[in-house]
């Protein structure tokens, strides 16, 4: 861990230099999605948070059998690396179908938190994105309440097929491939981390 934090401290310079950004997704389970932007953004460094060991070497098997060299994994909680992260390093977070924890008592286990929004915006480079997908409702909307009520983090969506249907540069993650063979209806969201200086005008209002 030391040494990580080490290797993290010095992104996004050091031996990873040559990468044009740094891209990183919380939760990764399997690692299906994080494998296919990788594969899709050979410029671009991947880090990955996943503390699921079965899903680690799940993933670590995709990358061994295709020689994937663009992604690096964190075996742990993803706020531990989110405070090890320097400002603005990051140039797009992804937290698809995190644990919905339904039950209210356990509400302050869900990973969208007004602390955890605080430390993405401060890994965040300006106008970076966040993408976050859900198949439980409630937690779509307690996301978005808490999103658009954080400073430094915007919500530019026009349209309701803006949050009905993923991107098409947004591939399909194992949980949500089960959600919906359920039969259960997915919400995807793509927040902007605001500039640094539209925060303060905001901070001013
Ligand atoms: C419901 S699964 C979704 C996995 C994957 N994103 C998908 O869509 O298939 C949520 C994942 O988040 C991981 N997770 C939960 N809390 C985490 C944390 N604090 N840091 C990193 N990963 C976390 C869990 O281990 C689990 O694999």
């Amino acid at each position: 861990m030391a040494d990580f934090r080490a290797l993290v401290r010095q992104l996004p310079s050091g031996p990873f230099r040559n990468y044009s950004d740094i891209w990183l997704e919380v939760g990764f389970g399997q690692g299906e999605h994080l494998a296919a932007q990788a594969r899709a953004h050979p410029d671009t460094l991947f880090i990955g948070c996943e503390p699921y060991i079965d899903g680690i070497s799940r993933l670590l098997r995709t990358i061994d059998s295709e020689g994937i060299e663009n992604i690096l994994i964190h075996d742990d909680d993803a706020q531990i690396l989110l405070d090890a992260l320097p400002d603005a390093s990051i140039g797009r977070l992804f937290l698809l179908f995190p644990d919905p924890w339904p039950k209210r008592r356990h509400y302050k286990r869900r990973f969208v938190s007004p602390t955890n929004l605080d430390r993405i915006a401060r890994v965040l480079g300006d106008g970076a994105a966040f993408r976050f997908a859900t198949d439980h409702a409630e937690y779509a909307r307690w996301t978005l309440w808490h999103v658009v009520n954080h400073v430094a983090l915007e919500w530019p969506a026009i349209r309701s097929g803006d949050w009905r249907h993923r991107a098409r540069d947004w591939p399909e993650t194992r949980y949500e491939r089960k959600a919906v063979a359920r039969g259960r209806t997915c919400t995807y969201l793509t927040f902007r981390r605001c500039t640094r200086a539209a925060e303060t005008d905001n901070e001013v209002e």
